[in-house]
């Protein structure tokens, strides 16, 4: 629509509008998240296909501090890859040697899953022999395997701690042949390919990583009691979140199987919830023209609609989209009469990513200088004082809602698990990615938003958001040191 009567201005509040989250509508998504919960802990996937997947870990206690050895991890999470080697020193602390590669772009969309786990394996093979890591376990015996914990940051139905099967990609990977395959089997067999002594003997995603791990860090008393943690959460390119559900809930495991467990003295067991995939059916997610646009152009249109409105990944993306119609609306970028003349880097999807978000959310520069370098580095494109003033405001609403909605899963957790019952109880909740760790007051939006759930300010003061740095890395090697 070419609405010339609207003033930029105008059209900026109707924006704002369109992305304010009031606390009605956080109390009213924080209760349906609650509810999809429980959903999610009773049917299997194939039974709740569009539901909150709420997928058993397997991971069944929670570090002490005094896990000790030393082990390999493998990180596959977004565009890079990382293999480590981590020393746990059993005393809280740990020593990580890692070597990080990008994943090259024709991998994402590679035909097979072998040419993807064919890269993995022989990045951890040169890393095993060339980096001298493990080399003494290796060379006192050539048949003894090295144990590997596998962070795979994507929606995995584990069936076992070493074992799961893709049920989707998220974040920009569409290799259509991995789905519904074991993906601790596909990176076996081509490490047992290229005679690697490697073994995977966990599988973790990079929540329980970071659950684990902000455990491991803080957790160490002189009598091995457990720290607070009581979520993991990853705000980063794509988001969820883990946390501890008692054992006789997560009915979907069987009951012959939860008596099992029980015999065994287990009372818990980690439950990755995949919240990106929170209200795909969109009962109660705010929706705007720009969530409708992303989610279709997206590689897993119909899914992960929280993590859409809510992750790294699309935030730039949502700006761009904004933009664009601004322009088309005639109140931005004048000089441009019509998309196909817009320079190409606005029209590119995808091109803004949510560091450059975070440079405009804090310029306090005068005339609003430092966008106006950011924009002319970025996409070429020059601007007027007024136009920045405007797309300061949208990048502030983006991200406030962004940060507002963060907030769903983690009060409905809380109410769910009853964290905060107990005289002067507090808790803790470990947090990683690069939105919650560089995005400008994106914390302090969650804790805002905390507030207005219905956890209230007394709830949200007694909770803890802290960075647990290297969950993937020290997580995952935490896994492999439970099996034995
Ligand atoms: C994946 C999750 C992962 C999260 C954060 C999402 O896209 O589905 O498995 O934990 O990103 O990396």
């Amino acid at each position: 629509m070419n609405d010339k009567s609207l003033t930029l201005q105008q059209a900026v509040e109707q924006i704002k509008e369109e992305f304010t989250v009031t606390s009605e509508k956080l109390s009213q998504l924080t209760n349906h998240f609650t509810e999809l919960m429980s959903i999610g802990l009773s049917k299997d996937p194939s039974e709740n296909t569009k539901g909150l997947p709420m997928i058993p870990t397997y991971v069944t206690k929670i570090p002490t501090g005094s896990e000790y050895g030393v082990y390999l991890a493998a990180d596959l999470g977004g565009t890079n890859f990382r293999v480590c080697s981590v020393r746990l020193n059993g005393d809280s602390t740990f020593k990580l040697d890692q070597t990080k590669s990008r994943i090259p772009e024709d991998l994402l969309e590679a035909g097979t899953s072998e040419e993807l786990f064919g890269y993995l394996a022989k990045k951890i093979d040169t890393f095993v022999k060339n980096g001298n890591h493990h080399a003494d376990q290796i060379d006192e015996d050539k048949s003894h395997k090295l144990k590997m914990g596998f962070t795979f940051s994507y929606p995995v139905s584990q069936t076992a701690l070493g074992a799961g099967t893709l049920l989707r990609w998220t974040k920009g990977f569409k290799i259509a042949d991995t789905v519904g395959k074991d993906v601790v089997q596909l990176l076996q067999e081509q490490l047992d390919k290229i005679q690697s002594p490697v073994h995977v003997v966990a599988l973790a995603n990079d929540t329980v990583g970071t659950l684990l791990s902000h455990a491991y860090s803080t957790g160490a008393t002189p009598n091995g009691k457990q720290g607070d943690a009581v979520i993991g959460a990853i705000f980063g390119t794509g988001t969820n979140g883990c946390y501890l559900e008692p054992i006789e809930n997560i009915t979907k495991l069987g009951q012959e199987y939860i008596q099992q467990l029980k015999s065994k003295g287990v009372t818990h067991m980690v439950i990755n919830t995949e919240w990106g995939s929170f209200d795909n059916e969109l009962k109660y997610l705010p929706t705007t023209e720009y969530d409708v646009n992303i989610d279709k152009a997206s590689t897993n249109p119909g899914y992960h609609m929280f993590e859409k409105r809510v992750s790294g990944l699309f935030l730039g993306e949502i700006l761009r989209q904004i933009l664009v119609k601004l322009n088309a609306q005639g109140v931005l970028f004048p000089q441009w009469r019509s998309f196909d003349r817009l320079p190409e880097k606005l029209r590119t999807p995808f091109n803004l990513d949510s560091e450059v978000l975070s440079h405009i959310e804090i310029d306090d520069s005068s005339n609003l200088r430092e966008t106006e370098l950011t924009f002319n580095q970025k996409l070429r494109l020059p601007t007027t004082e007024e136009e920045r003033l405007a797309i300061q405001q949208i990048v502030r609403a983006i991200s406030r809602r962004s940060a507002y909605l963060a907030a769903v899963p983690l009060a409905a957790i809380l109410m769910r698990t009853k964290a905060l019952e107990g005289y002067h109880k507090e808790v803790e909740i470990g947090v990683d990615g690069s939105v919650v760790e560089y995005y400008p007051g994106f914390r302090s939006m969650i804790r805002h938003a905390l507030a207005l759930t219905p956890l209230g300010p007394d709830g949200e003061r007694k909770i803890h958001v802290l960075i647990a740095k290297d969950g993937s890395g020290v997580g995952a090697a935490l896994c492999a040191s439970t099996v034995v």
